[in-house]
């Protein structure tokens, strides 16, 4: 019979039981899935912690994760875990898989073009108002993360959760998320079954957040007249297919999930994005002279027009920065889905048993010589040439909610592909490359010279550069 010849995929050897390969894939997981990559091919499992762990890569892995049939691997089954005490009960995996995609379409409607048009000026307003209140020398040394992230802080919660809730961020909002965003540890997901004393922290946060969110919320339903474009509003107004609202704990809970989503991904990208930059004037030139031709004037610190959408859109050298950098320093690195039925791997005869855990890691295609010439190289200008043609397949894979650039066949896949995509990517486009924006407007920037360019840190769930991040910043001419 044909099951003789089913095998399982190799396993990587290790010397110490239970424990398994979880050291070296903790250390430097991308180095630890190119060398077995290297010895065992795409498909691999290693032991952690006595959970079996299918590493899948290559273009092949990617779509096998991405697009593996719903009834036989979840998400759901591998994350609830892990965000549930963060994002609360009844919302994204702490329900069924279609009420997901539901609720992801409720999403799109406060990511919509109208709502980016509204949304660009808040961006470059915070932006503004955080740099006049803490770079305020002419020339200046920071730790870039830190700064950036205050900056995703304020850009995201103004534009998703509404002014009310933005100016409350300073009477302890900020703090709340900070604890919340404790719970995202790998440390969560090995040990779902300890009582850590995060949990109990985060339970309490999350009820005081719970509360701030009731009481904007309950306010707005009162003042029904008065239409705010922003994510609140969207979601408040939303409706399931069988006409039920989404309640208003669970406008809250999808919401502080919506936070944690865009947060450390879109604060990473922006500061790796940023970094290089400071480490290639050539493209930061390209990038001002791109838009003075685009403005037809001079640009300088003070002397810069607020862009449109469409202008944004248009940012080509700022759009190839964004997308090289997601390239080669993509914030989220493994994406999981646990087994919960056997699932064959096709064009090959392996087989997953149930209980397994398997990793999508599209960072490892899209930093492969097969796909990228100088493949860890930081060269923006190579998404101008055919290459973008060849390897970005413009088929979607669209759910209903409007998937936009890539299939799960393409080598880069920083958002995903299939039916837990990432929904925020063009907001994460438009947020970053408005912050950029104004940013090469008002200052020159170069590394610090003692510190260079920070190396990864692996030890958080999205992978940041190693701090402190140092940067210099030199204010522009007016
Ligand atoms: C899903 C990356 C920004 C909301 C995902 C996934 C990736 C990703 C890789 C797929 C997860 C998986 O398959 O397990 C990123 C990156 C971002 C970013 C690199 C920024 C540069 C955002 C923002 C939002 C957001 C700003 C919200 C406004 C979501 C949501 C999902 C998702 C709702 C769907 C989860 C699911 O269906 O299971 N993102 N994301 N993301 N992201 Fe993003």
């Amino acid at each position: 019979t044909w099951a003789q010849f089913e095998q399982k995929p190799p396993t990587v050897s290790y010397y110490v039981p239970f424990i398994g390969s979880m050291i070296e894939f903790g250390i430097n997981p991308i180095k630890f899935i190119r060398k077995n990559q290297k010895i065992h091919g795409n498909f691999f499992t290693f032991l952690m912690f006595g959970r079996r762990m299918t590493v899948c890569v290559d273009i092949d892995g990617n779509d096998f994760v991405f697009n593996a049939k719903h009834s036989c691997v979840t998400a759901e089954d591998a994350y609830n875990s892990l965000t549930k005490p963060v994002f609360g009960e009844g919302v994204v995996y702490d329900v069924p898989n279609s009420v997901l995609m539901e609720q992801k379409r409720m999403v799109k409607a406060g990511l919509s073009i109208e709502n980016f048009r509204a949304y660009i000026p808040i961006f470059i307003q915070e932006v503004n108002q955080y740099i006049d209140k803490h770079w305020t020398e002419s020339e200046g040394t920071v730790d870039l993360l830190q700064s950036i992230s205050e900056m995703i802080i304020m850009t995201a919660s103004h534009t998703l959760l509404g002014p009310e809730i933005r100016s409350k961020l300073h009477e302890g909002v900020a703090d709340l998320y900070h604890t919340l965003d404790s719970c995202f540890t790998p440390i969560h997901f090995l040990f779902e079954w300890l009582p850590l004393p995060s949990y109990y922290s985060s339970g309490k946060a999350h009820d005081e957040l719970d509360r701030i969110f009731g009481t904007v919320i309950a306010e707005r339903r009162k003042h029904t007249g008065e239409k705010h474009i922003d994510m609140l509003d969207a979601l408040m107004e939303s409706r399931y297919k069988n006409g039920e609202p989404l309640s208003d704990k669970h406008v809250g809970n999808m919401l502080i999930a919506l936070l944690m989503a865009g947060q450390h991904t879109s604060a990473a990208t922006t500061t790796w994005a940023l970094l290089n930059l400071a480490a290639n004037p050539d493209v930061v030139n390209e990038a001002r002279a791109e838009n003075e031709a685009k403005f037809g004037h001079k640009l300088g610190a003070k002397s810069f027009p607020e862009p449109s959408y469409e202008d944004v859109k248009d940012f080509v050298v700022l759009d190839n920065v964004v997308r090289e950098t997601l390239r080669i320093r993509s914030p989220l690195i493994e994406l999981m889905r646990k087994v919960v039925k056997p699932v064959a791997i096709p064009n090959t005869n392996y087989v997953i048993p149930a209980g397994n855990y398997i990793i999508a890691s599209p960072i490892i295609s899209s930093t492969d010589e097969k796909y990228y010439k100088a493949a860890e190289d930081w060269v923006p200008s190579r998404w101008n040439t055919a290459e973008k043609e060849d390897s970005m397949d413009k088929a979607t894979t669209d759910y209903g909610f409007g998937a936009t650039t890539t299939s799960a066949r393409s080598p880069t896949l920083p958002f995903g592909a299939g039916r837990h995509r990432c929904i925020g990517e063009q907001f994460a486009y438009v947020q970053i490359k408005t912050i950029l924006y104004v940013l090469l407007n008002r200052f020159d920037f170069s590394l610090d010279p003692k510190r260079g360019m920070p190396e990864r840190n692996y030890q958080s769930m999205v992978v940041l550069p190693e701090g402190p991040v140092l940067c210099r910043y030199k204010r522009r001419a007016d």
